[in-house]
């Protein structure tokens, strides 16, 4: 019998010795009690860190949609797979069984086939969080086609760059999308994207909105009479264990991002397995999670995990604030939501309005809470847990990754003891180590330290699209026989693992994660501009708000400042999407540099921070400039 469930604390340190003891015996036994498979594996793992090279499950076949769809028609096919609950309130919420679900994807998968897509293509997805993303996505997965989700907040530019980059043949994406109040016409941010980017063949249009779409003869049409006509049968496509399941792109140090790909058996095998545990689902249960498809959290905990469990997952299309701030909680309290997992600044965010929202409201049914995303403050966790969860649920706070797949630490609620601010122990199979600045493990506890993994977990990213160098350089490069996380975190004394955030040039501003170097870039592509710099600071609601110094070229000293720091805000909404705006900018003579000519950012943060005294700067005396310090603090907000 494999410990697929655990359900108390003792349990949860047998089944982690189990897994760290012989993890392949322990990932087998889960792999082959749980899931089906059309051929079973030769060897359950094969691994090398300096390669790096991760085999899970080597040679064996299965297809991920038979194992979220299929198989669950007999026993649970009139259950409901995904309530969708509108933007509008006043719009009726879907209720999508798991056999109405099936006939969708398959149509959407015979669809997909009659434009010529096939196994290995990519199908790059750019839709609001309505049924039929959930749906394009499993279609992908059912015929082989590698699914690239783009969030639909990006701009044209970032899209164009996500297009290209995978060589997508193919999109999805709908006339518009509905969020709050405002309407966003998708495809005219598709239309422009692909006027930078040659590649894509088709575009499928989903109708979501009345508004007026222009279209290209021969490339787009209105998917609906498509599948219309689709048949609702489709065969799965065979998959091998390490087949490229999705691509998804996600910030680095350089202005690149990194399309991170997932495979298909591992990550349905700890999909799956951490939805169980995390959520302690339960056949009846509701879970919602109101992350959007178009991040890791989406992909693995609104549609993969639950799925493969048989759960009920909500899709939400709308915002925490529209019609107001009660939303989240009229949503849990109509569909009786029993798990409910969001991000950090969320809370934050509804913790500022009126009491009366979330008061006002029966939220009797909550079992379970999640965060994820970012390091949730004490005030946040307790706001959470007294209002929401009225001291009586459980708070799993999620570290993971888009690299990870799943998540890594995270109590096991009703198992382990919950502590503010802590994600607390690694689940089953996950190694955490901490390293010091010598890349030397360090073994004791109370003690901070950069985070990283040992021992590969079934739904760790293969590669980098395109780039295993980068994948290597980025993960397996700093701590030989390690993956590196980009985090720091704090073990306590009894070892459970609180994450004090990045400890590279990723800025996590509201959850999401940005890269310094691709906000530079766009900012320097205003003709005004010579360099810039961009650090995070604390702020109240986002985690992090970003603070950008910027040196202007000789024709733009002249400028007012207002109307250029709107322009450069502009530039960067256009090239990556308004989730990068500065909130602050500054115009600085110039950037404190070392010798060799690298930004000291650190000596940036600080300012941004506020913490300017010659113990908070540090040594400066290595700087190339160390008089730029005291204009820029003297000039400073
Ligand atoms: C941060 C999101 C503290 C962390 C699933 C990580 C967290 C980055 C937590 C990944 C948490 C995620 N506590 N920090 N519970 N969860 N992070 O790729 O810095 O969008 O490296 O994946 O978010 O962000 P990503």
């Amino acid at each position: 019998m494999s410990n697929y469930h655990i359900k108390h604390l003792e349990e949860y340190f047998q089944v982690y010795r189990k897994s760290v003891h012989n993890p392949e015996l322990y990932w087998a036994e889960i792999a082959e009690e749980h899931f089906l498979w059309r051929k079973k594996w030769d060897q359950v793992l094969h691994w090398d860190f300096n390669k790096p090279e991760i085999i899970w499950f080597q040679n064996a076949k299965l297809n991920i949609t038979e194992n979220c769809l299929d198989r669950h028609l007999s026993i649970r096919g009139d259950k409901t797979a995904i309530i969708f609950e509108p933007n509008n309130p006043e719009e009726k919420a879907d209720y999508i069984t798991y056999n109405q679900l099936h006939k969708r994807v398959c149509k959407m998968a015979n669809v997909l086939k009659d434009q010529g897509i096939g196994k290995g293509d990519r199908v790059c997805l750019y839709l609001p969080m309505i049924p039929e993303l959930a749906v394009a996505v499993l279609a992908c997965a059912r015929i082989g086609a590698i699914h690239s989700v783009v969030f639909a907040g990006f701009s044209a530019t970032a899209l164009a760059t996500r297009i290209e980059d995978c060589q997508a043949k193919l999109v999805i994406t709908s006339d518009g999308s509905y969020r709050g109040a405002k309407t966003i016409p998708l495809k005219k941010i598709v239309d422009e994207a692909l006027e930078k980017s040659k590649v894509v063949k088709t575009v499928l249009v989903v109708k979501r909105v009345d508004i007026e779409i222009n279209f290209k003869a021969k490339r787009d049409q209105w998917i609906q009479p498509l599948l219309d006509k689709a048949s609702p049968k489709c065969p799965i496509e065979i998959m091998d264990a390490e087949d490229p399941l999705f691509i998804l792109y996600t910030s680095g140090s350089t202005g690149k991002p990194k399309g991170m790909l997932h495979t298909t058996a591992g990550y349905m095998v700890y999909t799956a397995f951490t939805f169980k545990n995390v959520f302690q689902y339960q056949e009846e249960d509701v879970y919602w999670c109101t992350a959007d498809i178009g991040w890791i959290t989406g992909h693995s905990y609104i549609v993969y995990g639950p799925l493969l469990n048989g759960a009920t997952t909500l899709m939400f299309e709308g915002v925490p604030s529209y019609p107001d701030y009660s939303r989240f909680w009229e949503i849990v309290e109509k569909h009786k939501v029993n798990q409910f997992y969001t991000a950090p600044t969320a809370i934050r965010a509804l913790a500022k309005e009126n009491l009366d929202f979330v008061k006002s409201r029966d939220l009797s049914s909550l079992k379970v809470l999640g965060t994820v995303g970012e390091p949730i403050n004490e005030e946040a966790w307790h706001w959470y847990n007294d209002h929401v969860g009225n001291k009586n649920c459980p708070i799993v706070d999620t570290w993971w990754q888009t690299e990870t797949g799943g998540i890594l630490i995270s109590p096991v609620p009703f198992s382990t003891p919950t502590k503010p601010t802590y994600a607390t122990l690694p689940l089953p199979g996950i190694q955490p180590a901490l390293v010091d600045e010598n890349a030397n493990e360090i073994h004791q506890n109370q003690i901070n330290g950069n985070l990283c993994i040992k021992f590969p977990w079934p739904s760790v990213a293969r590669s980098i699209w395109g780039n295993h160098q980068r994948y290597k350089d980025t993960y397996f490069s700093a701590y030989k026989n390690m993956y590196f996380t980009g985090d720091g975190a704090f073990r306590d004394e009894v070892g459970y693992y609180r994450i004090t955030g990045r400890v590279d040039d990723v800025i996590i501003v509201s959850g999401h994660n940005l890269g310094t170097a691709p906000i530079e870039d766009a900012i320097n592509e205003h003709p005004a501009v010579a360099e810039s710099a961009i650090v995070g600071f604390p702020h109240d609601i986002k985690g992090n708000a970003l603070y950008g110094f910027v040196i202007l070229k000789e024709t733009g000293q002249m400028r007012d400042r207002d109307n250029l720091s709107a322009e450069v805000n502009q530039q960067i909404t256009e090239r990556i999407g308004p989730i990068a705006k500065l909130d602050k900018i500054q115009f600085v003579s110039g950037l404190p540099k070392t010798r060799s000519g690298k930004i000291m950012r650190r000596i940036l943060r600080k300012i941004a921070g506020k913490q300017t005294t010659e113990k908070d700067l540090g040594d400066t005396s290595t700087l190339l400039n160390p008089d730029i310090v005291q204009e820029i603090i003297e000039e400073s907000y």
